[in-house]
């Protein structure tokens, strides 16, 4: 197979993640015979300083001409506490959403049973835990009408029946590809965007019998993920709620640097790491590589290139196995890894399987 991928490493510690994606998937290319070609381009706070536009247009045409997106993460303190900057990183990451048409953010929520001593929850109670939430990413309050003054400020979260459609379908896809449970989380006893969520997600139900569909709030949601977190097999949910969601449950795992996520739509999906920036280790050499890794299996396995995928998590596994990690992971005694090293650990095991 041939393959373009556009790369936006971004900010941080995305350069250093991004490299060592773009050796794995060079080494899974090699080995499986695809022809792959990357192409590099800026977004985020690094694009702001180069050419002031945090997801420039050049950006979008690379990302549109390509097969799939390696993205890394964006985001600089420069902006967080600067409520007055016009323009933001964020922004960026909005911005390609948007005009890629990424309304299914796929992410899951996958415990290794080697990490889960790190998790805040009780071993018994999240070893297992295994979901994937699915958030609707490019609609509700985050791209609704805005209005701000000194004295007063609003948000729209603004739904329409297509938009919800086509998110609920991608969690009925999902779920009977799964254990056959969808969740659908939302605020119907108080919201009216909710209350539309749920009617529609009521008439999709029957063309599914399939799969046992529930309905759940989202502060009940919030703590049964805590609670019971294995009850979960597909959760589907609105932007804000899956945005906090989704990093409620990153944090129970007790792996975050090793969560992936897709962002997939009408136009190139993007392919990156659940967690962010992490300016203060930018260079360090210290970021955990295992979520950007894990990004590029999501990818290849979205092409059906399922051997390639499982290559890659093998190889994951294997690593953590011998414990090859990164110092926030590593066992005490263990020896020291850097973003680098357990990048050449991985490729080397690709290469030698
Ligand atoms: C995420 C991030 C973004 C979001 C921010 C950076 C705009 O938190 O991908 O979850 O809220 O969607
Ligand atoms: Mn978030």
């Amino acid at each position: 197979m041939k393959l373009k991928i556009a790369v936006l490493p971004g900010d941080g510690i995305g350069p250093e993640i991004s490299r060592v994606g773009v050796d794995v998937m060079q080494a899974v290319c090699d080995k499986f015979g695809h022809e792959v070609s990357f192409k590099e381009a800026v977004c985020g706070a690094d694009a702001i300083d180069k050419v002031g536009d945090p997801f420039p247009e050049e950006t979008f045409k690379t990302c549109m001409e390509a097969d799939a997106v390696l993205f890394s993460a964006v985001g600089d303190p420069r902006f967080d506490n600067n409520p007055s900057a016009k323009v933001r990183p964020e922004q960026g990451l909005l911005a390609m959403r948007k005009k890629l048409g990424l309304f299914a953010n796929i992410r899951p929520i996958e415990t290794f049973d080697c990490l889960v001593h790190n998790s805040p929850l009780k071993d018994e109670l999240v070893r297992g835990a295994d979901f994937i939430c699915i958030r609707e990413l490019t609609g509700g309050m985050y791209f609704g009408e805005k209005y701000q003054d000194d004295d007063k400020a609003y948000d729209t979260n603004y739904y329409t029946r297509g938009e919800v459609e086509r998110i609920l379908r991608v969690g009925y896809e999902y779920a009977r590809r799964r254990n056959r449970h969808l969740t659908v989380v939302d605020k119907a006893n108080v919201l009216a965007s909710s209350r539309l969520w749920r009617k529609v997600a009521q008439e999709l139900a029957p063309q599914y019998p399939d799969v046992t569909t529930d309905f759940m709030y989202v502060d009940n949601a919030s703590m049964r993920m805590i609670q019971e977190p294995r009850f979960f097999d597909v959760m589907v949910t609105e932007n804000t709620f899956g945005d906090i969601l989704t990093d409620e449950g990153s944090c129970i795992t007790g792996s975050m640097g090793l969560l992936p996520s897709a962002s997939t739509g009408e136009h190139t999906p993007v392919f990156e790491p659940v967690h962010g920036s992490w300016p203060a280790a930018r260079g360090l050499n210290i970021a955990n590589p295992l979520a950007q890794i894990l990004s590029a299996a999501m990818l290849f396995e979205y092409f059906d290139l399922k051997e390639e995928g499982a290559l890659i998590r093998r190889a994951v596994a294997a690593s953590l196995d011998a414990n090859v990690r990164t110092p926030e992971i590593q066992v005490e005694g263990g020896a020291r890894y850097g973003t680098k090293e357990v990048g050449a650990w991985i490729v080397n095991y690709i290469k030698e399987a």
